[in-house]
């Protein structure tokens, strides 16, 4: 961690004078946006289209028991509207999305926003033939090719709300998610091609849905033509159906307060919730934000290189940019395929001018060597962004220097699936960059650095402890899906009166922000987020396994790596094979971006003597840090520690 005294980067003149926000207009916005939020959002929510105006702006309540946050409530729009329909006088012809497949063989297409509104109401004319209705639920388990984005656009077109799952996915994941929020229809591909190798979506599909309600209707999009096998009473080829299908659709009007989507996302305990974001509040924010954050100016070419299934794709590839009007580009490949120049390459070819990436692609690549970048033109690129996990100095300065030749500002975005978009980041005409710093707080946002035992706020600078929000914001998430006492339970009441982020944080003498890492049971792998008892809950399944316990290890290339301790059943004898088996059914379990990285022996894991294990232990051994490893006279044997020392895996 460095401090206020490290280098830093203030922005360019240019950037000063032209950007959205400079340093004297983010000063003078920040004040009004706390002093009088009410005026503030009344005037920023105008940036959308409202079919009826809203009268009240908020109605909060961060109090345990009767948490209840609104806004813009008695406002009704449509969000597919808003990111097609009233851009179509001014840009129909413009080029809504940039789609560049994973073989670069295979060609880019640019769709205009007359085709995505064509497209999106395509989509959404069969998914009303399906017997999809205002309020009902579709599971989106797709590529990332732009059929994804017309199936949320036709979801938010016609009212229902859409939870879409990563491909990445197992069955059994998608399985629990379809059954979590009872969707009606899944929506997929046959195939996901990605990084040379295909993903069999469908296939995925039907062994999810064979452990769902009969009556949920699956709807596949034919990205690779493959065959697949097909169940004539629920599958239904969307490719034909697309063919007659009348390419206009009237907008349902929604309230400001009804669903949008569900994401679910991984928590320190249980399953993953199903996080749920509202209609107009997640619209104004994501597209306030995707404006000034990355300093969109019309005619830009804007890629973020998520994917749909995670919330950096729901608000910077698909929601965000469509509703400011922008050019977004929509990548299916991976960094590395064909080889590790792909992501250079795509940049010079359509001209990117915002790139937006996660600190652990920027690793991976800056261990390529630079000749990689250097052979591609990019001298297109005017800002570059971070967002997922802290981005340590050296990955930043790379990303700095050689990508950005030392004059694109990096914004190392802070925020998370709950909080709809970005909640800190420096801007770009704005803050003098410290690398791997977060900096500031968006407009509206009131960061509290707490001491995580008193609760109490730690005030003036710098200061260490926990990260809490005091105030709402239009983008935060409202609920979780089917169970708001979890809601209350999860975020308001480690703190009371706030909203608890899970993250740790500092504020250094400048006033700077710099986010730690998370000091719950979630842990970031490659900036994919987990919860470690998701993990345990898949290894303990397994009929040789007595007990686990998973913490996150340093990482170079994924931040964070999953590091296991199993116990076996008395008479099972740990070997290799059983090693991969294990690794290879958590990746059944739940999917490849759970496998552990390192699974450890753990004749006995250390607890209290009432039976807690004790994860901070494990978590030392796994770092390993035994110089620190803390009290350990409460353990009920204390043994147990010397033995997983002697045996830790990542010497
Ligand atoms: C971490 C991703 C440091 C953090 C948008 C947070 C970050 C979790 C950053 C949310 C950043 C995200 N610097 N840490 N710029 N961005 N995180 O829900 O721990 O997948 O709580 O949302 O990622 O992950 P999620």
């Amino acid at each position: 961690m460095s401090d206020a005294s490290s280098k830093t980067y203030p922005p360019s003149a240019d950037m000063a004078a032209n950007a959205h926000v400079s340093a004297e207009k983010y000063e003078e916005m920040y004040a009004a946006s706390i002093a009088d939020p009410e005026g503030f959002w009344r005037r920023e929510a105008q940036r959308i289209d409202w079919i009826k105006p809203f009268s009240e702006v908020k109605d909060i309540d961060f109090t345990l028991g009767q948490v209840k946050i609104n806004w813009f409530a008695d406002g009704a729009l449509n969000v597919s509207a808003n990111c097609i329909d009233r851009h179509l006088d001014k840009r129909g012809d413009q080029t809504a999305i940039i789609w560049e497949p994973d073989n670069p063989d295979e060609g880019a297409r640019h769709i205009s926003y007359r085709e995505l509104h064509d497209e999106t109401c395509r989509m959404a004319n069969i998914l009303r033939d399906l017997g999809v209705a205002k309020g009902d639920r579709v599971v989106i388990y797709m590529p990332m090719i732009p059929e994804a984005a017309y199936a949320m656009l036709a979801c938010a077109r016609i009212g229902a709300i859409h939870s879409i799952v990563f491909a990445g996915f197992s069955p059994d994941a998608l399985a629990a998610r379809v059954n979590g929020c009872e969707a009606k229809v899944v929506v997929t591909a046959d195939f996901a091609p990605r990084g040379g190798k295909a993903t069999p979506l469908k296939a995925n599909a039907d062994k999810a849905l064979a452990q769902c309600d009969a009556s949920v209707q699956c709807l596949v999009v034919r990205r690779t033509g493959d065959d697949v096998a097909w169940d004539d009473s629920r599958d239904r080829d969307y490719n034909v159906l697309a063919k007659d299908a009348a390419t206009s659709c009237d907008p349902v009007t929604m309230n400001a307060e009804d669903p949008l989507f569900i994401l679910y996302t991984s928590g320190s305990t249980g399953q993953p919730k199903g996080v749920v974001h509202s209609s107009g509040g997640y619209l104004v924010y994501a597209a306030m934000t995707h404006e000034i954050t990355f300093d969109y100016h019309d005619g830009d070419i804007y890629w973020c290189t998520a994917d749909v299934g995670w919330v950096t794709g729901h608000s910077y590839i698909v929601y965000g940019p469509l509703a400011n009007g922008a050019t977004t580009l929509m990548f299916e490949g991976v960094p590395t395929y064909p080889d590790a120049s792909r992501f250079w390459q795509v940049c010079e070819k359509h001209k990117v001018n915002q790139f937006y990436t996660a600190p652990t692609a920027i690793r991976a690549l800056m261990g390529q060597g630079d000749h990689f970048v250097e052979t591609c033109d990019l001298s297109s690129l005017k800002l570059l962004g971070t967002v997922g996990e802290p981005i340590n100095p050296e990955a930043w300065n790379w990303y700095h220097e050689v990508v950005g030749k030392g004059n694109c500002p990096v914004v190392d975005t802070w925020w998370q699936t709950e909080t709809g978009g970005h909640m800190m980041t420096p801007l770009p005409g704005a803050h003098a960059m410290k690398p791997g710093a977060a900096m500031k707080p968006f407009f509206g946002v009131q960061p509290l650095v707490l001491d995580p035992t008193s609760g109490a706020e730690i005030e003036g600078n710098p200061a260490d402890g926990v990260l809490c929000i005091g105030e709402s914001w239009p983008g935060q998430m409202r609920t979780i899906w089917g169970d708001h006492a979890r809601f209350e339970k999860t975020y308001f009441s480690d703190y009371e009166g706030y909203y608890f982020t899970g993250d740790g944080c500092k504020r250094d003498g400048d006033g700077d922000y710099w986010i730690t890492g998370r000091v719950d049971d979630v842990i970031n792998v490659s900036g994919h987020r987990m919860g470690t008892a998701e993990v345990e809950s898949a290894l303990v399944a397994h009929d040789k396994v007595a007990e686990a316990a998973v913490v996150g290890y340093p990482h170079d290339i994924k931040g964070q790596g999953i590091y296991c301790y199993v116990t076996l059943m008395s008479g099972e004898e740990p070997s290799e094979e059983l090693r991969k088996e294990l690794r290879d059914w958590v990746r059944n379990e739940i999917g490849p971006i759970a496998s552990p990285d390192l699974i450890q022996w753990a004749p006995g894991l250390p607890k209290t003597r009432s039976g807690k294990i004790m994860r901070r232990i494990l978590r030392k051994i796994a770092e390993d840090d035994y110089g620190t490893l803390g009290d350990t006279s409460t353990l009920a044997d204390p043994s147990v520690v010397d033995d997983l020392i002697g045996n830790r895996m990542n010497k």
